[in-house]
C-alpha cells in the first residue's frame, strides 16, 4: 500500500547555546507491505530524505523521523547549512558533487566536462500494478511483474535544472509480499548530451551501522558459497566486472541484524535483477550509519544520453524479514516463482532430463545418443540434451562456435534422424548452444572477425580458444538466430541448454561509435536479452536453461526468460550441498539445474552413494550427467525407483516452502532442510550425514514450518505426531557412513 500526506514538522535546534525552533512543509511517502514499512519524505526545498526501512509502523505522522541533527556550525538563518547536511542525511537518491561524500547513485559529465549534480523533487504519481521496463529501441529488462491486484507503482519526478535532467523514481510495492522494487529511469530534456557515468538503481540508508553482510561468493565449480562478515567503517562490497553476473560474486546482499539467524532477527535481502556487470557497496558512515548502494557497475561505464532520449536502469529487488533468513529466502522464492519467471514452464513439472555431457564429452555421435536414449527411456528418463560438440567441426573446446550447422559425420543421417529416433523411444529432445560465442577457427570468424569484441591494434584475448561475440551490433544477433532458427526448425526440439563459456576482454566494438564505446558492456547485456526474448516469443513450448561455465550467471536477469538455470559444474553430492544451500538464499530451488553424475565425480575424484546423488538431485530440477549405458548395474536399477521418488516430492519442491535445517558451512559434518506445502499437509525433511561420527548417540533434528496443531504420520518411521513435538523435540537420526542420506515424508494425519 503507498500513502502519501502532507505534514509540517517542527523541531528546536541548539544554535550558539540558544534553543531555536524550526518548522518544515513536508510531503511523506509511506509504502507497506504486509510486514515492513519504507518511508520518505520531500521537503520544501526539493531533498528527497530517506526516514526509514524495517518492520511496520503505525498510522503516524513519520516527519519527525527527518528532523535536522545538531549541528555547531549551522548557519542561523538558514533551514540547513548545506555543507553539513549533506554529507549527514539520508537521502533517497545521492548524487555526486553537491556535497554528499558518501556513495552517490548518479554521477554525469556535462558538455563542460563537469561532474556536480542534484536532484530535486517534482512531482510524483501513483499507478496500479507495475509497468515493465524497456530501453526504448533496444531491449526489454528483466523485471519482476504484477498486477494491479498484486502491487502499486509510486514514480517520483525528479529534477536537475542546470542538467535539464529527469530522473523518475519507481518503487513497486506488493501487497502479499514484503517486496519493494526499485528501479530508474532518466530523460534527457535539454539540447545536450549528457554523459551518465554512474546510475545506480538504489539506495537505503540505514540509522545504524550494527549490521552483518551476507554474500555469495565463489569460484568454478563452488559457486555462491555463503560468506557473513561485520559490517566496519569505510566500504565493503561485491561486484562484476566480467561482463556476466559471475562465478566469483552474485549480485545478492543481505544485510542482517547480528543476531539474525535462519529463523529469528531482521534480514534486508538485495538482489539485482541483472546479467553484466553490477556494483554492490554497504558503506558505513563517519555518523555511524550505514549506506547501501547497488546497481550497474560504474567502472568503465559511460552511457551517452542524447536529448530526447532516456535510459532504464535495471530494477532491485529489496525484501524484508523479520524472522530471519528463512523467511527472506521464501519470500524471495515466491517472488520469482510467481512473478519473474514466465512462460509454459513456469507452474509445471520439468522433464527428467539426461545431458550427454558428463558422459561422453565431446566423443559422441548418432549411434552414441540413441543408445543412452535407448536404455534411459527403459528407465523413465524423458528427454535427452545433446550438449556441446555436435556442430561445425568442434571435437574439443578449440573451434566452431558460430557455426551452428549440424556436424553430418557425427550426427549421421541428419538432427531430424536423431531427434525423431529420440522421439520414437518416447523422450524430448533438447540442444545445446552457445550463442554469444565466436571461435578463432570457424567458418564465422573467416567472414566475420570484426564481429569479436575487440580493440583495433591490440591483441585479443582468447579464454578457452575463444572469443565473444559482439551482441551490440543487431546484424550479429540476427545472422545468429537465423542459424539457431533453422536448427530449431528443423526438427522437434523441446529444450535448449543456452551456455557462456567466457568473459569479456578488450571491452571494444567495431561498429559503436567513439563517444558510445562505453555503453558497450550494457549494451551487451541487452542484446542478449533482445536474443532471448525473442527466442521465447517464437518457441514458447521450448524449455530454456541458462548456464555459463556452471552458474555463473546464476541471477534474476536469467530467470525471467529461462525457469531453470545450470547450478554448476560441479555435480558432487556433497560440494553441491554447499552450493545448493547458498543459491537457495536468494533463487527457489525449483530452478537450480541439480543432476545426478557418474563417480568417482568428475570434478572432485570423491565417490558418493548413488541414493545421496539422487535425494541431493531432488532439489532442483533433476535429471542426470552419465552414460547410463557404462555406470554400475547396481545404479542404473536405482534409477526408476529415484524418477518415481522425484514425482512424488517434485511438486512439494516446486510450490512448497523451504526452510533450511543445517547448513555446512557452520557445521560441516551434516546438512539438512525440508520442504513444506503452503497448506502444511506434507512435508519432505532430507538429512545428510557428510561424514560418520564414531560412538556418539543419534542426531536429533527439529522439525521447522509445520502446523504445530497437526498430527502428521512420518511414514519413514511409521511415527505420528503432532507438528508441535516433531518441531519442539524432532525426529532422531542414526545413520551410518559417509556422504549417507535419508529422507522422511510427514503427511497430515487428523
Ligand atoms: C560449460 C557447461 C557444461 C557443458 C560445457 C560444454 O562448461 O557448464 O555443462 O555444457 O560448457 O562445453
Amino acid at each position: 500500500m503507498i500513502k502519501v500526506y502532507e505534514s509540517v514538522v517542527n523541531y528546536d535546534r541548539w544554535i550558539n547555546n540558544e534553543l531555536k525552533s524550526f518548522s518544515e512543509k513536508l510531503i511523506n511517502f509511506k509504502l507497506d507491505t504486509p510486514d515492513s514499512t519504507y518511508a520518505f519524505s520531500a521537503t520544501e526545498d526539493g531533498f528527497l530524505l530517506h526516514a526509514y526501512y524495517g518492520k511496520s509502523l503505525g498510522e503516524d505522522d513519520l516527519g519527525y523521523l527527518l528532523k535536522l541533527n545538531e549541528n555547531p556550525f549551522t548557519l542561523k538563518s538558514n533551514l540547513r547549512e548545506k555543507g553539513t547536511f549533506m554529507d549527514a542525511k539520508s537521502f533517497e537518491y545521492p548524487c555526486y558533487g553537491t556535497g554528499d561524500y558518501r556513495e552517490s547513485c548518479l554521477k554525469v559529465l556535462d558538455k563542460n566536462n563537469m561532474s556536480a549534480c542534484e536532484l530535486h523533487y517534482d512531482s510524483y504519481e501513483i499507478i496500479k500494478g507495475k509497468p515493465s521496463l524497456r530501453q526504448k529501441g533496444l531491449s526489454v529488462i528483466p523485471a519482476t511483474f504484477a498486477d494491479e491486484d498484486e502491487a502499486s507503482t509510486l514514480i517520483i519526478r525528479m529534477v536537475d535544472k542546470p542538467l535539464k535532467l529527469v530522473a523518475k523514481l519507481y518503487y513497486t510495492v506488493f501487497n502479499d509480499k514484503n517486496v519493494i522494487t526499485r528501479n530508474v529511469i532518466f530523460e534527457n530534456e535539454g539540447e545536450d548530451d549528457i554523459n551518465l557515468t554512474r546510475v545506480l538503481s538504489a539506495c537505503v540508508d540505514f540509522d545504524n551501522s550494527n549490521y552483518d553482510m551476507i554474500t555469495l561468493n565463489g569460484s568454478w565449480a563452488r559457486e555462491r558459497f555463503v560468506e557473513r562478515c561485520r559490517l566496519h567503517h569505510g566500504k565493503q562490497g561485491i561486484d562484476s566486472v566480467k561482463g556476466e553476473s559471475s562465478h566469483q560474486n552474485n549480485p545478492f546482499v543481505a544485510l542482517v541484524s547480528s543476531n539474525c539467524n535462519e529463523d529469528m532477527g531482521e534480514a534486508f535481502g538485495f538482489n539485482f535483477v541483472y546479467s553484466g556487470n553490477f556494483y554492490a557497496c554497504a558503506e558505513v558512515t563517519q555518523h555511524k550509519r550505514t549506506r547501501f548502494v547497488m546497481g550497474i557497475n560504474p567502472l568503465d561505464f559511460n552511457w551517452v544520453l542524447e536529448p530526447g532520449f532516456d535510459f532504464v536502469t535495471p530494477e532491485v529487488v529489496m525484501v524484508y524479514s523479520d524472522e530471519g533468513l528463512g523467511k527472506m529466502s521464501r519470500t524471495f522464492h515466491d517472488l520469482y516463482r510467481e512473478n519473474l519467471i514466465r512462460g509454459y514452464y513456469k507452474d509445471k513439472p520439468r522433464p527428467v532430463l539426461i545431458n550427454n555431457w558428463e558422459a561422453t564429452y565431446f566423443n559422441f555421435n548418432t549411434d552414441k545418443l540413441i543408445d543412452i536414449a535407448r536404455e534411459a527411456s527403459k528407465l523413465g528418463i524423458e528427454m535427452l540434451v545433446m550438449d556441446d560438440g555436435w556442430f561445425g567441426h568442434r571435437d574439443s573446446d578449440n573451434s566452431s562456435l558460430g557455426d551452428w550447422f549440424v556436424n553430418e559425420n557425427k550426427i549421421t543421417g541428419g538432427l531430424k534422424h536423431l531427434v525423431s529416433e529420440v522421439n520414437r523411444l518416447g523422450m524430448k529432445f533438447g540442444i545445446w548452444f552457445e550463442p554469444e560465442m565466436i571461435s578463432p577457427d570457424s567458418e564465422l570468424f573467416k567472414a566475420h572477425p570484426d564481429w569479436a569484441i575487440q580493440i583495433k591494434g591490440r591483441s585479443m584475448t582468447q579464454s578457452r580458444e575463444q572469443y565473444v561475440l559482439d551482441y551490440s551490433n543487431s546484424e550479429v544477433r540476427d545472422y545468429i538466430y537465423s542459424l539457431m532458427k533453422n536448427i530449431l526448425d528443423s526438427a522437434n526440439i523441446e529444450y535448449i541448454k543456452w551456455d557462456m563459456n567466457r568473459q569479456i576482454t578488450e571491452a571494444g566494438s567495431t561498429t559503436l561509435p567513439v563517444r558510445k564505446q562505453r555503453e558497450l558492456w550494457h549494451r551487451y547485456v541487452l542484446g542478449v536479452y533482445d536474443l532471448m526474448d525473442r527466442l521465447v516469443t517464437d518457441y514458447p513450448h521450448i524449455l530454456l536453461e541458462n548456464c555459463s561455465g556452471g552458474g555463473a550467471r546464476f541471477d534474476a536477469g536469467m530467470l525471467y526468460f529461462s525457469p531453470q538455470i545450470w547450478t554448476s559444474d560441479d555435480t558432487d553430492a556433497i560440494e553441491r550441498l554447499k552450493i545448493q544451500y547458498g543459491t537457495s538464499m536468494c533463487y527457489p530451488p525449483s530452478a537450480m539445474g541439480a543432476h545426478v553424475s557418474d563417480c568417482p565425480n568428475h570434478t572432485v575424484g570423491r565417490t558418493t552413494p548413488f541414493d545421496t546423488r539422487g535425494d541431493v538431485a531432488l532439489v532442483g530440477t533433476f535429471g542426470y550427467e552419465l552414460d547410463v549405458t557404462r555406470i554400475p548395474e547396481a545404479d542404473r536399477a536405482k534409477i526408476p525407483g529415484q524418477i518415481d521418488k522425484f514425482k512424488k516430492y517434485n511438486p512439494l519442491v516446486r510450490t512448497g516452502d523451504q526452510y533450511r535445517i543445517g547448513n555446512m558451512f557452520e557445521d560441516n559434518m551434516w546438512d539438512a532442510w525440508m520442504f513444506v506445502a503452503k497448506d502444511k499437509s506434507e512435508a519432505l525433511l532430507t538429512f545428510v550425514q557428510v561424514l560418520g561420527r564414531p560412538n556418539t548417540p543419534s542426531r536429533t533434528i527439529k522439525a521447522k514450518g509445520l502446523d504445530e496443531n497437526k498430527t502428521y504420520l512420518v511414514e519413514e518411521l511409521n511415527l505420528r505426531l503432532s507438528g508441535k513435538t516433531l518441531m519442539n523435540a524432532g525426529i532422531s537420526i542414526d545413520m551410518y557412513g559417509d556422504f549417507s542420506s535419508k529422507t522422511y515424508h510427514f503427511v497430515s494425519a487428523d
